[in-house]
């Protein structure tokens, strides 16, 4: 048995959904969330800054909370930090999360895949990799799209389904218009919108996202199990937190939802 957390962490709420699908396949282990909302978002900043920022968020949570596996749940950080982290940290488990370049490109028959993601995790050589490597015989379209981003942080909430459609539809025509029949969402921000995505791009275009295989990585990693089944939100920053963040977390039934600095 070990009982110390899982921690997940991302700019935003963007990674609650990886945490979730995580903890529907263990329901009992500790998980600790790390909205790092003081340096949201994440997509506008350089390599270095986030390697930085990351560097000493890691550290602070290694210190108060012991972690027996850190979740990158998100894409900006992990291709621009990740080695370094491992590095850093050579004795915890750090799992990333990349886009699903992979299936996607195997699913294509047109050869054109799409990867709507932030302009850092598109212009990143890890993400070039990644197409080398998995993707050689594909063209591929990159989307920037930061207003996904804060839409999804700042408005999910509050918004009508007809919004979060026509936020999808209005990208899935853009690749649509570039011959894309294979779309990686490659911000886990848009994952709240997996659905009106998969609906916009009917039969003709296949959507990928990297929430199972990064459950499972991280699944898999896992030497001892815990059994509590613990979850709290922690958000950085000092602001005080608004409704919608006791409404994320209640999404994915995390029972606390606290300001990181106030944290014992
Ligand atoms: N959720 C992050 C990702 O997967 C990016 C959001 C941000 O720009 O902060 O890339």
């Amino acid at each position: 048995m070990d009982e110390r957390p899982v921690v997940f962490i991302d700019s935003g709420v963007g990674g609650l959904p990886y945490c979730g699908e995580f903890a529907r396949i263990l329901p009992m282990e500790s998980i600790v969330y790390v909205a790092d909302r003081e340096n949201f978002p994440y997509g506008p900043k350089s390599k270095k800054e986030l390697s930085d920022l990351l560097a000493v968020l890691v550290a602070r949570l290694v210190v108060r909370m012991d972690p027996k596996l850190v979740v990158i749940a998100c894409n900006t950080a992990s291709v621009s930090a990740l080695a370094d982290l491992r590095a850093a940290f050579p004795n915890i488990s750090i799992v990333g999360t990349v886009p699903a370049v992979k299936p996607a490109a195997l699913s294509s028959k047109t050869g054109r895949i799409g990867i709507l993601a932030t302009e850092r995790t598109i212009s990143d050589q890890y993400s070039r990799h990644l197409v080398e490597r998995f993707a050689p015989e594909c063209a591929v379209e990159g989307i920037a799209a930061p207003e996904l981003v804060e839409f999804v942080e700042n408005d999910f909430i509050a918004s009508s389904r007809a919004e979060r459609e026509s936020m999808a539809s209005n990208y899935i025509e853009r690749f649509r218009a570039l011959g894309v029949d294979s779309l990686v969402l490659g911000c886990t921000h848009f994952l709240y919108l997996a659905e009106e995505f998969a609906k916009a791009a009917g039969g003709d275009m296949k959507v990928f996202d990297s929430r199972a295989g990064v459950a499972e990585r991280a699944a898999s990693l896992l030497q001892a199990r815990g059994t509590t089944g613990e979850r709290v939100l922690y958000v950085t920053g000092t602001r005080p937190l608004e409704e919608s963040w006791h409404r994320f977390a209640g999404l994915f039934r995390i029972g606390s939802c606290l300001l990181l600095d106030d944290a014992r």
